[in-house]
């Protein structure tokens, strides 16, 4: 089963305490309520300016630190292909790396139509990451021409095979594929999940043409474009959606949370083996003194005896989202932004 996935872009939005505010209110949030697993990757891309802020409040493991936090990827939202050089205004790959951010958005159509990105361009950066031990989130996407004209596919497609030119099988684990189409970013209207699925599939099997069975079974596609909070489910429900590029809705802590928490639970019902690591890990961790299982965690735990009872859970814990997550920020505003901050300073 590949892992699901989910991105944050945050494009040129939220300075530096903002983004430490947001990383404190979404750890509150988590550590509060309990993701129900482990199995699923959360990636933030905030501005350059706020990278190596995030990445070092996340190494720190902030003031609530849980083992999920220090599991959030931060992302860069591009790379320049080049180690070094005039390049005036651009980042390299390799001072993101040396900075520890070893991932990147790749290709966001944003970048293709306002700094006149190539599919040759994203070639390069695309090699440059995966040929570094850095993972590329690469955007493909077709326009509303395309799809009135049935050319979607092929659109698609063709950015595929240049993009991916000269990229090696063994590198092909950095890489996660998002299916961006251009006329649903920033519309509210996301695509129906048939039409994402066609494409999704369509690439797979080019995937498949180009590399192997294999790794087009293992590479994780992803949709992005207008997804929020009320629609998010529909998606991540799919098999054949590894995961979500979220936009506008991933600057909202409890939009982001509610996607996280939601898609935590939709995992762990569907796959009930992948869940409830949080309580596995709680139980070895006190296997190894004396104390016997706390109260509350023995009752959570038999919540999750069956199914049936899993779904009761899930209503309670629906209920209760909005509440603690307003409890959350609040709380957080008033007592520990002012005490990292002076950590900082
Ligand atoms: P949106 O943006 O979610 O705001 O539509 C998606 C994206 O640009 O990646």
């Amino acid at each position: 089963m590949r892992t699901k996935i989910i991105i944050g872009n945050w494009k040129m939005n939220r300075d530096r305490k903002e983004t430490i505010d947001f990383l404190m209110t979404l750890n509150h949030m988590i550590s509060k309520n309990h993701l129900l697993t482990d199995n699923l990757d959360i990636v933030l891309a905030p501005s350059y300016l706020s990278l190596i802020a995030a990445k070092t409040y996340i190494s720190r493991g902030g003031l609530f630190a849980k083992n999920w936090l220090k599991k959030l990827i931060v992302s860069a939202q591009d790379a320049n292909s080049e180690i070094a050089g005039s390049f005036t205004g651009a980042v390299s790959y390799n001072q993101l790396k040396e900075e520890g951010i070893n991932y990147s958005i790749i290709g966001h159509f944003e970048t293709k139509s306002i700094f006149h990105y190539s599919n040759e361009d994203i070639n390069k950066k695309i090699l440059s990451l995966t040929n570094n031990n850095m993972n590329a989130i690469l955007c493909v996407g077709d326009t509303k021409e395309d799809k009135e004209n049935n050319n979607s596919i092929s659109s698609v497609l063709e950015q595929i095979e240049t993009n991916l030119k000269g990229v090696l099988i063994d590198n092909l684990e950095h890489l996660i594929i998002a299916y961006e189409p251009i006329y649903a970013i920033g519309t509210g209207n996301p695509v129906s999940v048939e039409n994402i699925i066609e494409i999704i599939n369509a690439i797979r099997n080019k995937i498949s043409q180009l590399y192997s069975l294999d790794a087009a079974e293992t590479v994780r596609i992803i949709y992005g474009g207008s997804i929020n909070s009320a629609n998010y489910m529909e998606y991540m429900n799919e098999d054949n959606i590894d995961g979500l590029l979220i936009g506008k809705t991933s600057l909202d802590v409890t939009a982001f949370y509610d996607i996280i928490y939601g898609t935590s639970q939709i995992i762990t019902n569907k796959y009930p083996s992948l869940g409830n690591n949080y309580f596995l890990l709680k139980k070895k961790e006190l296997a190894n003194t004396s104390k016997p299982l706390p109260k509350k965690l023995k009752e959570r735990e038999s919540k999750y005896s069956s199914q049936q009872n899993a779904n009761n859970y899930k209503t309670n814990i629906d209920e209760n989202i909005t509440k603690s997550s307003v409890d959350a920020i609040q709380q957080i505003k008033n007592s520990e932004i002012t005490s990292v901050q002076d950590e900082q300073d």
